[in-house]
């Protein structure tokens, strides 16, 4: 199975934080914490135990091995930037300077998922919220929500590149405009193709840049070796369109060839597209449309006939 955050893409989790909060709060996990009205907190450095850290050990060590030849050179270039901690869970002060010096960027700690709208202003500010507990030891291959070590591990090694770094302030800006138009469905689908499952095509093969796949050993071996999903070249509007999947593996990849082209791509104002697009019908997660960049039509093997979201 994959690590699907469920209801992860903004747009789509109602509800959650409160039911985290309210659990971190009754385990004692907060006690004496604020948070603060922008919904971060200190990063309970603390609080984590052996365990958490053993979790974070494993899982790093298990990823970086997996990932060797499958991830894109600007993933390991941010990674070892970085320096982050393999052995424990990174304190986010740390990373943060090296993080600020690169590109204005820092990682901010919550309790679990935030409010799309407080969500958009954190990334329009350069601000990565980050879900300071980690996974329990039977949740190493599946988790319904973000913990540490996918925001950490898999989202923040971009965040150094300065191209990545743009899309997302501009991802973070587009979303606030989004909400006002009633747009997050659209909007939600590019994030989740491209910052979540992104693959991304370089002289050596495919490569994966999206934290969903990154922080999945099952689907970091998937998402390019397996001939069961489709493989398609990235283009926004066709994403927008495009449902997806939150409980298993996605049936299809959409590919880009630069960091330039998913920048440049998202530049224009979506207001005009929004618009267009509401006329037409959604496509299903499985779907081949009629114009596709087609790199691989998936055997559709094993694909869950579950509603897509
Ligand atoms: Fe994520």
């Amino acid at each position: 199975m994959s690590i699907a955050m469920a209801n992860e893409a903004p747009g789509a989790f109602q509800g959650t934080l409160t039911d985290k909060l309210k659990e971190q709060f009754d385990a004692g996990l907060l006690s004496g914490q604020e948070l603060r009205p922008d919904f971060t907190i200190a990063q309970p450095v603390h609080r984590y135990t052996s365990i958490d850290h053993a979790i974070w050990r494993k899982l790093y060590e298990r990823q970086a091995e997996m990932l060797r030849g499958r991830v894109s050179d600007e993933f390991l270039q941010g990674l070892a930037t970085l320096g982050m901690e393999k052995d424990r869970v990174p304190d986010f002060d740390q990373l943060n300077e090296t993080l600020m010096r690169a590109t204005g960027w820092q990682v901010v700690a919550v309790p679990g998922l935030v409010p799309d709208e407080v969500f958009f202003e954190h990334l329009a500010n350069r601000r990565f919220p980050a879900s300071w507990w980690m996974r329990k030891p039977e949740q190493l291959d599946y988790l319904q929500e973000p913990d540490c070590f996918h925001d950490v591990f898999g989202h923040v090694p971009l965040l150094i590149n300065p191209v990545f770094a743009d899309y997302m302030e501009a991802y973070g800006k587009g979303g606030l405009k989004a909400a006002g138009l009633g747009a997050l469905d659209m909007l939600s689908r590019l994030y989740w193709y491209t910052v979540e499952f992104g693959l991304i095509r370089t002289p050596q093969g495919l490569r994966i840049y999206g934290a969903g796949i990154v922080s999945s050993q099952g689907e970091s071996i998937y998402s390019l070796d397996s001939a069961s999903p489709n493989r398609i070249g990235f283009e926004v509007r066709r994403i927008m369109r495009t449902r997806y999947r939150i409980d298993t593996f996605q049936k299809t990849y959409f590919v880009i060839d630069s960091f330039e082209q998913l920048f440049d791509a998202t530049r224009p104002d979506f207001a005009p597209l929004y618009e267009a697009l509401r006329a037409q019908p959604t496509l299903g997660a499985g779907d081949i449309a009629e114009g596709d960049l087609v790199l691989n039509a998936g055997t559709r093997e094993g694909w869950a006939d579950t509603e897509d979201i």
